[in-house]
């Protein structure tokens, strides 16, 4: 958590933005959703709940009889696959675009509801046909193109289970998360487009499962996006094309359980092994939808929505895959990375297909804003209606920025709090009601409730910082780690009896705006993207050359926080490998390899002693010191108090970047 002092400046912000009248007037969200809310909380979600169309109407809202496991909506059945496509459909919008597809290299692609439905359809049969059953897990892998989508609902529409791995984690992450679901079937493809070139993704796959690992896996479901050359299993392999392509498009989708699960989404805690995150059916998509809609102010007939988020994150499950697709929206999807061919690509864009509702990380924001406002000012962008903000806080400068040069100073700004394990928003303004506030995620939504509490569990008023919890349980609640209720019970009930403890700093300012503050754990947040220090330090170790290494978050301009990464080298190993290259070099490699690119430490700094405690423990505070620069605080429980002297010469010494 930050200083005091800068939480006090943060959170005294004077700057604030009431919604235009015309845009209150026209907002989704109007003012009553709060009183309505709050008069009767489970009435209000069965009312969400509603908006879906359920195959068996559910009698009971919420069952909360066995804490921390909620079930919602429990004697009700749907499909979640029919809510979001085939309904659609029958109420005479089959002809509204879906999906408009942007390729990287400049190709397009337009899939109407109609169309988008009878792709999953067939989808959906060629799953069944290669064996998969409601409850198989499928592990995804996949590029930011229409099949992603495809595949997912279609896993869901047969009551499978997905478990998306985002594209850029390496073959060794993608095992382990294969291993841990023990999933049947891996959709992938021969690669996708970024940065301007073919970027291959079933090497991984294959790698993946080579060795004997991942016995579970029956076939690789291979969609050719590419075209590159691909090695293939015969027996094992099957081509999209084939499997997809010559199956029948009629498929009446099944009644599953509410409770049946929908998908696990892998995310790092505060250990070396990643959480299986558990959702189920029913009441994630109706949060997923409930905030899609009033939070963004969806107008499903005239607006164009985008999220930039890839498939392989919650914010690429909630706002791309399920929510805007529940409310019938057009959206876009773009495959590349912002800077291919120029800075100017996501702007292009916007202006492109007038694109009215948008929404990225801060990091992103921040990036542009380096770069200068002349870049997206070569761009019409007066479609923007809605601007959104998601993964970590966003400081007042970058939303101002945000605000003028790519809402032309008028559109409200969404700063959304929420986390993979609430499945959907939490804490974000209403933009035809809230008077935002640059920097603030504001306040609870309707239906949502929020405390900030000091250690010993009392709730703290405004103008108090302390730490996040959830009160009540809400329809999009995580249900579990996968194959871990004990760790799930831990982690997040077992803080403050009864209340869902998120990890998260925050305070109440004098008005009743909420601030989030940053993770309280050893969880860091680099571009908006969720690693721990603990699974950064074991891929360290199982490096021969390393022999201890301690990770933390270090505050950086652009990112968030940058992994720095104090090790104690094995000098003989180095040696005996002859090794007289950057070891810097090959350990950001190695942990590359071990968890993939994002989790590349930015600095590596040697030291010949690590900062620990009399009973050792390591103390990152003090690394954290180090790694920002900043004077050393209290040494005084170190065992041996002279280590910092050391460490801190070492950083003025030779850092490397
Ligand atoms: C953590 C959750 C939610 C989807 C993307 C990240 C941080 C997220 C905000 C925000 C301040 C935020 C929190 C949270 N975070 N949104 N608007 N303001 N912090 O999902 O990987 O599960 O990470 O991201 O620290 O705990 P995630």
């Amino acid at each position: 958590m930050s200083a005091d002092h800068e939480i006090e400046n943060l959170s005294h912000e004077n700057r604030h933005f009431a919604p235009s009248e015309t845009f209150a007037r026209n907002a989704i969200a109007q003012v009553d959703l709060y009183a309505e809310a709050k008069a009767d909380r489970l009435g209000f979600w069965a009312k969400q709940a509603n908006n879906l169309h359920w195959h068996k109407p559910f009698t009971q809202t919420l069952d909360w009889t066995n804490p921390p496991f909620a079930k919602w909506f429990a004697d009700g059945k749907l499909n979640i696959s029919y809510n979001c496509l085939d309904r659609h459909v029958e109420v005479g919008n089959g002809d509204r675009t879906a999906i408009f597809f942007e390729g990287e290299p400049g190709d397009s692609r337009e899939l109407t509801y109609a169309e988008l439905t009878r792709e999953v359809k067939k989808a959906a049969n060629a799953l069944t046909a290669l064996g998969i059953k409601p409850g198989d897990r499928v592990a995804i892998y996949m590029p930011m193109i229409p099949e992603a989508i495809i595949a997912m609902q279609a896993v869901a529409r047969i009551g499978a289970v997905h478990s998306v791995i985002f594209g850029g984690f390496s073959a060794e992450s993608l095992s382990s998360r294969i291993e841990d679901a023990d999933a049947k079937l891996v959709i992938t493809a021969d690669g996708g487009y970024r940065k301007g070139k073919a970027s291959a993704l079933k090497p991984a796959v294959d790698e993946a499962l080579s060795a004997g690992k991942c016995a579970s896996v029956k076939n690789v479901l291979v969609v050719r996006r590419t075209n590159q050359d691909v090695a293939w299993v015969e027996g094992r392999d099957v081509e999209w094309s084939e499997a997809v392509g010559n199956a029948s498009d009629e498929h009446e989708a099944q009644a599953f359980d509410a409770e049946h699960p929908l998908f696990i989404l892998y995310t790092s805690g505060t250990t070396g092994k990643p959480k299986g995150i558990l959702h189920t059916s029913g009441g994630y998509l109706t949060q997923a939808a409930y905030t899609h809609k009033n939070v963004f102010d969806l107008h499903a007939e005239t607006d164009v929505y985008w999220c930039t988020a890839d498939v392989g994150w919650i914010t690429g499950h909630s706002y791309v895959a399920y929510g805007p697709l529940a409310n019938g929206a057009s959206q876009v999807i773009y495959e590349g990375t912002p800077d291919t061919p120029d800075w100017g690509r996501w702007w292009s864009i916007i202006e492109k297909y007038g694109v009215s509702i948008f929404y990225t990380a801060p990091t992103a924001i921040r990036t542009f804003m380096k770069l200068g406002s002349q870049i997206p000012e070569q761009h019409n962008l007066k479609s923007i209606r809605v601007l959104g903000s998601v993964g970590e806080p966003i400081n007042p400068e970058a939303w101002m920025w945000y605000r003028e040069h790519i809402g032309g100073g008028q559109a409200p700004i969404v700063d959304t709090w929420w986390q993979t394990e609430t499945g959907a928003i939490m804490v974000s303004p209403l933009p035809g009601i809230t008077t935002l506030k640059p920097g603030s995620a504001q306040v609870p939504l309707p239906g949502v409730s929020a405390e900030v509490l000091d250690d010993e569990g009392n709730i703290l008023g405004r103008g108090h910082a302390g730490l996040l919890v959830l009160t009540e349980p809400w329809p999009s609640m995580l249900r579990g780690i996968w194959g871990d209720p004990e760790r799930f019970k831990e982690t997040y009930w077992s803080k403050f009896e009864g209340k869902y403890f998120a990890g998260d700093g925050a305070k109440w300012d004098e008005e009743g705006d909420l601030w989030l503050l940053g993770r309280v754990d050893d969880v860091m947040n680099i571009s908006g993207h969720r690693l721990s220090t603990a699974e950064i330090e074991s891929a360290l170790v199982s490096h021969p050359f390393v022999a201890e290494a301690a990770v933390v978050g270090a505050k950086d301009e652009t990112t968030g926080q940058a992994i720095v990464a104090f090790v104690i080298l094995r000098q003989n190993q180095i040696e005996a490998a002859g090794s007289d290259s950057d070891v810097s070099k090959i350990l950001r490699d190695h942990v590359a390899k071990e968890i993939g690119p994002i989790a590349k430490p930015r600095t590596i700094i040697v030291v010949a002693e690590l900062p620990k405690t009399r009973s050792g423990k390591i103390m990152r505070r003090l690394l954290r010191d180090v790694a920002e620069d900043r004077p050393i605080g209290d040494v005084t429980t170190l065992a041996d108090t002279s280590v910092m002297q050391s460490i801190s010469g070492k950083l003025a010494g030779g850092a490397n970047d």
